[in-house]
């Protein structure tokens, strides 16, 4: 384990062009929170410099000053230099939101989003060889030979005559025209509006002509990269959309999986491994989320929901840890990132309980896992051609591969004008989870495991409209030690492992 944690460390410094004195390096793994005090350590870093110095891990130490017995002082003499790890079960390293937005001209708010989103992703793109004379838009010289920016998509149109993409970027500086000529490989991809990508430029000896991009670079996963992994055998569950309060909530199976937890009859090995459930959000059903919900609900009134989902969750065993996330039926506003909920919403919630906010980022046994709900699923599977809700994953590699959850602004999911973006996916996670879809699917993308979490609700009749088959009752149980991972089936009381498709 302190070895994996500790290349993970390294990579993901590297990744933020930033260099680890082996003395920081060391105290960082000796801390209970080595991730978290990283991400600190990296986003408020002196501009310009690029280390990490045992002083400036001592002054962020300093800075927490947790009710602890360790001072930094401490921990440095204890610090024995292998194996200095202890394995902690749970640790937070991120919520996406971060209170209230600040600048009350909603304009300059998102300004301000805008900006944050583009400077953490342009920091991921900068420095790479695939994009050499990185400039400025508004440094930029036509007779110059090649160069590269990067920008935020503005917008995509194509030409009328010979179908060629024109793509209009922005940074901080300017913006500009960019032409993808049809039958070039970077013309087949399909560009968001909002994202942010860096770009190869030709510049034609034409005064005048627009410029044609020659290679596209995601800020994506890095290829190689260490994996975290837990030292020893504990297991998470990942489960999604409970909508307790429906009618259509599948209490039976429901109880299948508290049986198989508490290990009463078959796969109780298993049951016994797990330390951990994550729920990917739609905790409750809500009320008032579509029209006519309120013949679909069994408990009308959302407080009494939230009180049924913490006798739901009393069900579990206690020494497990749950993390829940608000999805868009939850009592929360529904912007993105969405906070946690209140705590008048959470008191019969049993003390085992993490609520976070949508989405988090977190480390079970040392594993980072990503959850967030999956609402910009509405918007990407209509922009992305070929996507589709029965195959959730493939959207989720193109999240990890534009390091971004929601980019589009605008459309069904509405973003919230905070002043960071905490929707870029910043560390790159081990696990990715999400729900919404009300589907199942499992894959792979650059060692980082896709889960799109089955549901608890059996099909309404909204869905029904909606032409949405829903795949429910069906459970990812995964080994932190190797990212393996079982799917089972409640269906029956005896949980079946099943494919991850239907
Ligand atoms: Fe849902
Ligand atoms: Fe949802």
């Amino acid at each position: 384990m302190a070895e994996s944690l500790r290349e993970h460390l390294v990579a993901y410094f590297e990744e933020h062009h930033t260099l680890v004195e082996a003395g920081a390096l060391q105290l960082l793994l000796s801390n209970h929170q080595p991730l978290l005090l990283s991400r600190e350590l990296v986003e408020h870093r002196v501009e310009g410099s690029p280390f990490v110095t045992v002083e400036m891990v001592e002054r962020a130490l300093a800075l927490r000053a947790p009710p602890r017995p360790s001072t930094p002082a401490d921990l440095r003499s204890s610090a024995r230099p292998q194996d200095v790890r202890v394995e902690v079960p749970f640790e937070l390293i991120r919520e996406g939101f971060i209170g209230p937005p600040v600048a009350s001209d909603p304009l300059a708010a998102y300004t301000a989003l805008f900006q944050s989103r583009y400077r953490s992703l342009a920091r991921l793109l900068r420095g790479r060889p695939e994009l050499p004379n990185l400039r400025p838009i508004s440094g930029l010289r036509a007779p110059d030979g090649p160069a590269s920016i990067i920008g935020l998509v503005r917008e995509v149109r194509t030409t009328p005559k010979r179908h060629h993409l024109l793509v209009t970027l922005d940074d901080e500086s300017g913006s500009i025209d960019v032409l993808l000529p049809h039958d070039s490989p970077a013309a087949r991809m399909t560009f968001l509006s909002d994202e942010v990508v860096g770009l190869r430029l030709q510049f034609s000896r034409e005064p005048g002509k627009i410029p044609r991009a020659v290679a596209v670079e995601r800020p994506d996963i890095p290829a190689v990269r260490p994996v975290g992994r837990a030292g020893r055998r504990r297991r998470a569950i990942f489960l999604s959309d409970l909508h307790i309060g429906s009618r259509s909530f599948l209490a039976e199976s429901w109880g299948h999986l508290v049986d198989f937890l508490h290990g009463h009859g078959p796969r109780a090995e298993i049951a016994a491994e797990i330390d951990h459930v994550v729920v990917a959000g739609d905790l409750v059903d809500g009320i008032g989320i579509y029209p006519q919900q309120e013949r679909d609900l069994a408990i009308a009134d959302v407080v009494e929901q939230y009180a049924e989902l913490g006798r739901r969750l009393s069900e579990l065993p206690e020494r497990m840890t749950i993390v829940v996330v608000p999805g868009n039926h939850d009592a929360v506003c529904p912007a993105e990132p969405q906070p946690a909920l209140p705590t008048g919403l959470r008191s019969s919630f049993p003390p085992n309980v993490h609520s976070l906010a949508n989405p988090s980022t977190f480390a079970l046994q040392g594993v980072v896992v990503e959850a967030y709900h999956g609402r910009s699923f509405d918007d990407l599977i209509p922009a992305i051609p070929g996507a589709s809700y029965s195959r959730p994953t493939e959207v989720m590699k193109r999240m990890l591969a534009m390091r971004h959850l929601a980019p589009i602004y605008g459309d069904r999911t509405p973003l919230a004008p905070l002043p960071r973006d905490g929707l870029v996916i910043d560390p790159a996670p081990d696990i990715l989870v999400t729900g919404h879809s009300h589907t199942y699917g499992v894959d792979r993308y650059r060692g980082v495991l896709l889960l799109n979490a089955s549901t608890w609700q059996a099909e309404t009749e909204y869905q029904r409209m909606r032409n949405i088959s829903p795949v429910p009752a069906r459970a990812a149980v995964v080994d932190l030690s190797t990212l393996d991972l079982v799917t089972l089936d409640f269906s029956t009381g005896d949980p079946k492992p099943a494919g991850p498709a239907g």
